[in-house]
């Protein structure tokens, strides 16, 4: 079989009906940036499903406009922490934070693709996006600051990565009591974030649930407030892909206000950028502390459409990919914190690269992008559709049969790169 027909079918076996699993047991829900790449696989083959794919991830959205980052549907026993943890209230039953938010951005390249006849379903998902972007820049940015903050690492979507350390180090664990994890029974509990960290994730959500998810009282006062340099360039990103919607569908009256999201981002990155690390860094917001070292997400600028400090920005992706041996490590490989297979701490994640590889192609960073497209391309042939994957021996790691890197495999034409090792 090929490589093509098995990310097809890797797709539709993990289909629940309507809507995909990441991979099944492991992760047996609707994920949300999951549901967004899942729809560009299927769009490469059955674009009807494709657009299914969209509006049941909006289905989920609240009527503050979020769009949660888990939709349940159902309670499962494989999975910790379930609805009746998040205790949303919710209908269908969901998380109570967000995901970073690709689907505008998916939207827009399934109209490209599909034409007129995609119209009516591109204007249905329209008003939700914009009603979700909206809630992005009111709800994680209330002072205007251009910078997106995640109110939870699993919001940022890279859930134990070292650029939460610090922050996660002053959450008080002490209410939290006992509970039983699932996914160390599913994967090598080594790949898995540690026991204390799971603690704090937990505690984080406790605070929501005791302030019933009161979006501005989470920003306001809950134990972590970290700006993310990955929610930031993806939302800018997503912006303007939501403004050129605007346009393609005559929703003109809202176009003011989508392009002052993108002129206060724009403004706002700089708050990001560290001269030290020659990189875009996450940033405490609650002690005004940058993160250690550099994350994957730094590279998102070019896809976020900013230019301004290319130079240093390539120079840190070719210095990465010089110390591990496939771009692009989700970690600085360099820094005494890096982990090749723990989860989000070195790891190469297929969907990012994607994003990276079609940022620096965007502006004009050709050998970069096909470096990584390549890099992409071997890691998966090697290591199969793996959840992620060791950047310095190829290996695939975490959970196997995984949705988002079958769909990247077809929505970036990857069986046109050869098989030989780079
Ligand atoms: C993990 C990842 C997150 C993803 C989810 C489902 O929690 O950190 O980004 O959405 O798995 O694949």
């Amino acid at each position: 079989m090929s490589l093509d027909d098995r990310a097809r079918q890797i797709l539709r076996d993990n289909d629940a009906g309507g809507f995909t699993l990441p991979t099944k047991r492991l992760y047996p829900f609707q994920w949300n940036w999951d549901s967004a790449f899942a729809a560009l696989g299927f769009a490469t083959f059955d674009l009807d499903r494709a657009w299914t794919e969209i509006e049941t991830l909006l289905e989920g959205q609240w009527s503050n406009g979020m769009v949660p980052h888990i939709i349940f549907r159902k309670e499962d026993p494989d999975y910790f922490p379930g609805p009746s943890v998040w205790q949303t209230g919710t209908e269908p039953p969901s998380s109570g934070i967000s995901q970073p938010p690709v689907a505008a951005s998916v939207v827009r390249r399934l109209l490209e693709q599909a034409g007129d006849a995609s119209e009516p379903r591109a204007r249905a998902a329209f008003g939700k996006l914009l009603a979700w972007h909206r809630w992005f820049h009111t709800q994680r940015d209330p002072d205007r600051l251009g910078v997106i903050a995640a109110t939870h690492p699993w919001e940022a979507g890279r859930d134990n990565s070292p650029d939460w350390d610090e922050a996660l180090s002053s959450v008080d664990t002490s209410g939290v009591g006992s509970y039983e994890r699932r996914d160390t029974s599913h994967v090598d509990p080594s790949m898995r974030p540690t026991k204390q960290d799971y603690d704090r994730y937990l505690a984080i959500l406790k605070f929501g649930v005791a302030v019933a998810w009161d979006p501005l009282r989470i920003y306001r006062n809950g134990p972590f407030l970290v700006a993310d340099p990955g929610l930031t360039f993806i939302l800018l990103r997503a912006d303007r892909d939501l403004l050129w919607l605007a346009d393609r569908l005559g929703e003109m009256a809202v176009a003011e206000e989508i392009a002052s999201w993108v002129a206060t981002a724009e403004a706002g990155a700089d708050r990001l950028w560290s001269e030290d690390l020659g990189g875009y860094a996450a940033l405490d917001l609650k002690t005004g502390q940058s993160a250690p070292a550099l994350s994957s997400v730094a590279f998102l600028a070019f896809y976020a459409g900013l230019t301004d400090r290319a130079a240093a920005l390539c120079e840190n992706l070719k210095r990465f990919r010089a110390r591990s041996s496939y771009a692009v490590a989700s970690f600085d490989p360099g820094n005494s914190r890096f982990d090749a297979v723990r989860y989000w701490r070195g790891s190469v994640w297929a969907v990012i690269n994607f994003l990276i590889g079609q940022g620096l192609a965007d502006q004009g960073q050709i050998d970069l992008a096909d470096m990584v497209r390549a890099d992409t391309a071997h890691l998966i042939r090697g290591g199969g559709f793996a959840e992620y994957y060791d950047p310095v021996t190829g290996r695939g790691v975490g959970g196997q049969t995984f949705t988002w890197t079958a769909a990247v495999w077809l929505a970036w034409g990857l069986s046109d790169i050869e098989s030989t090792q780079s």
